[in-house]
């Protein structure tokens, strides 16, 4: 059974005088463990896609099945449970929290988990930032960190649930290319060691030929 399955997926935006077609009947079938990208050009529907996939978002039409789940008549409170234990998110621009410190950023989403305590909290975030090379700045305030820490302190927030799915959408985008190896390094490893299946937008050929698939996407459609 495929993790992640689209079955025709379309997604329209609406406003008051245009209309845009961002996703037009996509099919996508993710088996677990891979490691896929997805491409193209600015404005074809990466992030609408990613999102639609993480649950942020609803289709217009067509069904979003995770892990043999038909996620389509899920209410609210539902899809909001099931993003919380099945999905991890990392975005190009980190949405880490400034007021709080690396290691309560890392501590968000554990506040959500019925029957964690403080401590098994604080224990689960510093496992998981030793993982990305953060033991030393437990403390620190993101405004405090470079940009490589601070997508770091965000890949550590989207696993210390422990998802199966890990979503990132140009993770890399705002970082130079040091740092960018560093945060590919650390999404290889979760993928290759712990088994997490990823699904990555990049713009960046290189770093997406080392993944198992590229999916090309031009105007809302798989072109790929
Ligand atoms: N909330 C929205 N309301 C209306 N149109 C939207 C909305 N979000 C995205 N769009 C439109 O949908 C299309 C796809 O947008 P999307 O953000 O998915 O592109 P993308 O492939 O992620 O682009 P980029 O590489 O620039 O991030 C674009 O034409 C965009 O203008
Ligand atoms: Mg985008």
């Amino acid at each position: 059974m495929n993790i992640i399955k689209l079955t025709a997926i379309n997604k329209v935006y609406r406003t008051d005088e245009i209309e845009t077609q961002a996703l037009e009947n996509v099919n996508l079938d993710v088996e677990r463990g891979a490691f896929i990208s997805i491409m193209g050009p600015s404005g074809c529907g990466k992030s609408t896609l990613l999102n639609i996939i993480g649950l942020l978002d609803a289709p217009t039409s067509g069904t979003v099945w995770l892990d043999g789940t038909d996620t389509s008549g899920m209410t609210d409170r539902q899809l909001a449970s099931f993003r919380n234990l099945k999905l991890g998110f990392v975005f190009q621009s980190f949405h880490l929290i400034n007021s709080l410190s690396v290691q309560d950023n890392v501590e968000l989403p554990l506040l959500y988990r019925r029957g964690v305590s403080a401590s098994q909290r604080r224990k689960l975030a510093q496992d998981v930032l030793a993982r990305v090379g953060l033991t030393h700045r437990l403390r620190h305030m993101p405004s405090q960190l470079s940009g490589g820490q601070c997508q770091r302190v965000a890949i550590a927030r989207a696993i210390v649930g422990n998802p199966e799915i890990i979503l990132a959408d140009e993770p890399t985008g705002n970082l130079d290319s040091r740092m960018g190896t560093e945060v590919m390094d650390i999404l290889h490893k979760l993928n290759r060691e712990d088994g997490r299946t990823i699904v990555m937008v990049t713009h960046n050929e290189d770093q997406a030929r080392q993944t198992d698939r590229i999916v090309r996407f031009f105007d809302g459609r798989q072109v790929g």
